[in-house]
């Protein structure tokens, strides 16, 4: 009975809130934003792989952006780049997507193991049929991923590769004991398995991975599947081929016939302004391009609800992870470069789409268990640029560093009314948010200003725990496309941030134009 009552009660407070939020009046000085943090509430973890990354062999990303050689004069560990592996040690990459991508399901892991001098070489027809010297493989890829600190997270070959090929993969990496695999791993340095949790079994397998109708990937999927062992103590976490954008279907289907042989789902989703056909420029755009970019962003949200309500009627216990595999904006090429190498800039819009989308992923970690960004070094939304010696940090390398507090973290639960940013005859919420408290007790509340004219006021409230103090950083600037260059390598990166003021439970906050911030609340 006085559980009953307390929970009448709560629901109360909750339908009250909701409604003080959905009448708020706007404030007199312009915008103002109202949120309501439910400290003592959370109850979910937000997986720190929801802040992985995904690197291929396309462009510069592998050669030139990972790997130089030992040889090389640029700084490196058995042929790994220094600086890179600083930079993502310190942002805690928590785990690394490798070799594709499209390359993944044209991938024969057996000729890049062994002396590099005989490993036969590739054309990587994908990526604009530059031969690939398979220089960088299995024990590099593993041995990059040890340097960084992060789990391995492999996709397997499923469009042009066979089940023993992918079932003896995982048997040179994992079986400890006495094997043909296992021997040659030991031939070739490697005493030791290693660890491997993450499998992908094949690619957009209904493209570049072999054009497959769903019924069909979803029997090729349990076929291969059930080679891909658990050796010697290791557990794999099968991640099945998902689905790009709004194709339902796909989920539909690989749920209702595979979905118990999986413990994830890949998804993907590119932010394309302009369209396939028609991309635009990284660095050289106005509002209107500022809007649609933010407006494509933000229909992640929408696709991730709607294929997880898929998701839902066939394993309502959540027990299968969403796996955001790719995900980022995708633009037009640099000019002069080659277009298969998709090398692109990384500007202040980047910081937003990628804090915005950062945001959703949080807030759907019931369903979303790993994400990954397209693609780390030089290619797609990069972190990391680099040219010969030199290396760039990006406006959203910027962001992951911002936001690394919220892994592992617990999600809380937040209410905002926001005002709308409108654009000719659209609008989006101006304001985009998600909140952690870590193993301290410690907030963590990341906030992106999506309208790049005005700021907002933000009024908001922490109930259920004491709090005192304030502090913050922030990515901002002058000009919406902002961004790093080899010449200039830090016009945009993150600074204290003094606008924000804690009175008892009341925090205000004064969201700059075109911001994303990132406060601590203790
Ligand atoms: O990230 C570039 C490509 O986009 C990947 O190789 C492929 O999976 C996707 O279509």
């Amino acid at each position: 009975m006085r559980q009953t009552r307390t929970f009448m009660i709560g629901i109360l407070i909750f339908v009250f809130a909701a409604a003080a939020v959905t009448n708020a009046p706007q404030d007199e000085e312009g915008n103002t934003a109202l949120l309501i943090i439910n400290a003592d509430q959370g109850q979910l973890k937000i997986s720190r792989h929801i802040y992985g990354h995904f690197s291929e062999h396309l462009g510069r990303c592998i050669y030139g952006g990972y790997w130089v050689g030992e040889h090389s004069p640029i700084k490196n560990t058995r042929g790994i780049r220094d600086d890179v592996v600083a930079a993502l040690r310190k942002i805690k990459v928590p785990v690394l997507r490798w070799p594709g991508g499209c390359f993944a399901d044209e991938y024969h892991w057996k000729d890049g193991v062994g002396p590099p001098s005989e490993r036969p070489t590739l054309v990587n027809t994908h990526w604009g049929g530059v031969t690939e010297n398979n220089h960088f493989g299995t024990h590099e890829f593993l041995d990059l991923c040890r340097q960084i600190g992060c789990e391995p997270y492999i996709c397997g070959n499923v469009g042009s590769g066979t089940v023993k090929e992918m079932s003896e993969w995982v048997e040179y990496i994992t079986f400890d004991g006495q094997s043909p695999m296992a021997d040659w791993r030991r031939k070739n340095g490697k005493d030791e398995p290693w660890t491997l949790k993450f499998f992908g079994i094949g690619n957009e397998n209904w493209g570049c991975g072999g054009n497959m109708q769903p019924e069909f990937y979803a029997d090729v999927y349990r076929r291969f599947q059930t080679y891909v062992r658990n050796f010697s103590g290791n557990r794999i976490y099968k991640i099945a081929c998902g689905s790009y954008g709004e194709n339902y279907e796909w989920t539909e289907v690989l749920m209702e016939r595979a979905g118990r042989s999986m413990n994830g789902l890949s998804f993907h989703y590119y932010t394309v302004p302009g369209g396939w056909g028609n991309k635009n420029s990284a660095t050289q755009f106005g509002e209107k391009e500022w809007f649609e970019t933010l407006d494509k962003a933000l229909f992640i949200d929408e696709l991730i609800t709607r294929h997880s309500i898929i998701m839902d009627r066939y394993d309502p216990q959540k027990r299968v992870g969403m796996v955001v595999d790719e995900w980022g904006t995708w633009y037009e090429v640099e000019p002069g470069t080659k277009p298969a190498f998709l090398f692109q800039q990384n500007s202040l819009r980047d910081a937003l789409v990628a804090g915005a989308t950062l945001n959703i992923f949080n807030r759907h970690c019931d369903r979303v268990k790993m994400a990954n960004l397209a693609q780390t070094i030089n290619v797609l939304q990069a972190l990391i640029l680099t040219k010969d010696e030199q290396m760039v940090l990006t406006p959203t390398y910027h962001v992951f560093d911002l936001y690394k507090v919220h892994q592992d973290a617990t999600l809380i639960p937040i209410a905002m009314k926001a005002p709308h940013y409108t654009y000719h005859e659209k609008s989006i919420p101006q304001v985009s948010a998600s909140a952690s408290k870590n193993s301290q007790g410690h907030i963590h509340l990341s906030l992106c200003n999506l309208n790049p004219n005005d700021s907002v006021k933000i009024m908001c409230e922490i109930r259920g725990v004491q709090t005192q103090t304030v502090s913050g950083q922030i990515l901002t600037s002058d000009e919406m496309t902002a961004h790093n260059t080899f010449q200039n390598p830090d016009a945009i990166r993150p600074q204290n941030f003094n606008g924000a003021a804690l009175t008892n439970s009341t925090l205000k906050v004064m969201l700059p134009a075109k911001s994303v911030v990132m406060l601590e609340i203790k």
